[in-house]
């Protein structure tokens, strides 16, 4: 009796596990069938009420129905994890004969650019680049550059003033101040740098903007000498005729002062939102130093003179590579930077 009950449970049991359809199916199945609680273990309870002979042959028919089922229940787990990694392999392969996205390199920007091309052709006629810091004081911002507090000049230039009474450098004319302190005549100096305007932003008016001073102390320094260096400098930059003008412009540090505008090479000429529709766009003033800006540093404006400029270098950009939204160059928008 127990005999065939045994052997009808192998084979039924034989059938569900490999008819199994999942892991979890098929675990149900090894429950019923070989668990603590199971069938086999029900049967193998009742063995102690055989008779001895009947035992033996019954413990082993038990052992053997055991073996058989366990072995087929391993092969179906098998099965199942070969397709849950096959599964697996389809899903998340990677062709690493792709090419790979790589680095892309990067590039200076168009300002420090034409910076690094200005500072070549400077040094290159005798001139040291200084550095000043862009938090300056009120004494080199302004009245070391005869820019007394009562002067209407103080106004134009709307300035970002720091608690302490420093302020956020306006212009890198202070630089000059400390190329004079620093190393007194004769002085021939660029200095490049960041500035800072408490102003409304629009298309061609930044808080932060470049600018690249220049100053040459000598004897008998003329305004012919003025002119021969800025002609150097645009042709340099420009590597083509721009059209110039120069007028009076007044500056409280140099006497006589000039703008040197040049013709907008955005619009041609024309009018356009970067020259305020004149066709003409301020890019250079400059001037003769004024004797009480070199008295303040301590040099004999009878003995010495010079001249000194002031270079727009964020607007010499947008000229330079037509760009037409000063708003792009601190953008930081990688689509605009990537061009150049
Ligand atoms: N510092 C002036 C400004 O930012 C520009 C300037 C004008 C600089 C005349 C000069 C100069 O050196 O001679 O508005």
């Amino acid at each position: 009796m127990m005999e065939t009950d045994l052997s009808a449970l192998e084979a039924s049991a034989l059938r569900r596990i490999e008819g199994a359809q999942t892991p979890e199916e098929l675990e149900a199945v090894r429950v019923e069938v070989l668990g603590r609680r199971g069938a086999l273990a029900a049967i193998s309870k009742n063995i102690g009420k055989l008779a001895p002979e009947e035992r033996v042959r019954v413990g082993r028919l038990l052992n053997s129905a055991k073996e058989a089922l366990e072995a087929a229940f391993e092969r179906r787990k098998k099965e199942f994890e070969w397709q849950a990694l096959e599964q697996r392999l389809q899903q998340e392969w990677l062709d690493l004969t792709l090419p790979a996205p790589g680095p892309r390199p990067g590039s200076l920007h168009p300002v420090t650019q034409i910076q690094m091309e200005i500072e070549d052709l400077f040094t290159s006629l005798g001139f040291a680049v200084l550095d000043g810091p862009e938090v300056e004081t009120e004494y080199h911002n302004f009245d070391a550059l005869n820019i007394p507090a009562t002067h209407p000049a103080r106004d134009a230039q709307d300035t970002f003033w720091l608690t302490d009474g420093n302020l956020l450098r306006t212009h890198t004319s202070p630089v000059q101040v400390r190329g004079m302190e620093r190393f007194g005549p004769p002085l021939r100096m660029i200095a490049p740098g960041r500035v800072f305007r408490n102003e409304e932003v629009d298309a061609s008016h930044e808080h932060t903007f470049y600018q690249l001073e220049g100053m040459m102390i000598d004897r008998e320094v003329s305004v012919a000498h003025l002119i021969y260096f800025m002609k150097t400098l645009l042709a340099g930059i420009f590597k083509r005729d721009v059209t110039v003008r120069l007028r009076p412009g007044f500056f409280p540090f140099v006497e006589p002062g000039f703008e040197l505008d040049i013709h907008c090479l955005i619009c041609g000429g024309d009018g356009c939102p970067v020259c305020k529709q004149s066709g003409w766009v301020e890019l250079l003033p400059c001037g003769l130093v004024h004797p009480n800006v070199l008295r303040m540093s301590g040099i004999d404006p009878e003995e010495w003179n010079g001249f000194a400029f002031g270079l727009g270098l964020t607007r010499l950009a947008m000229m330079r590579y037509g760009i037409d939204d000063i708003r792009y160059l601190q953008s930081g928008d990688l689509r605009v930077l990537r061009q150049f």
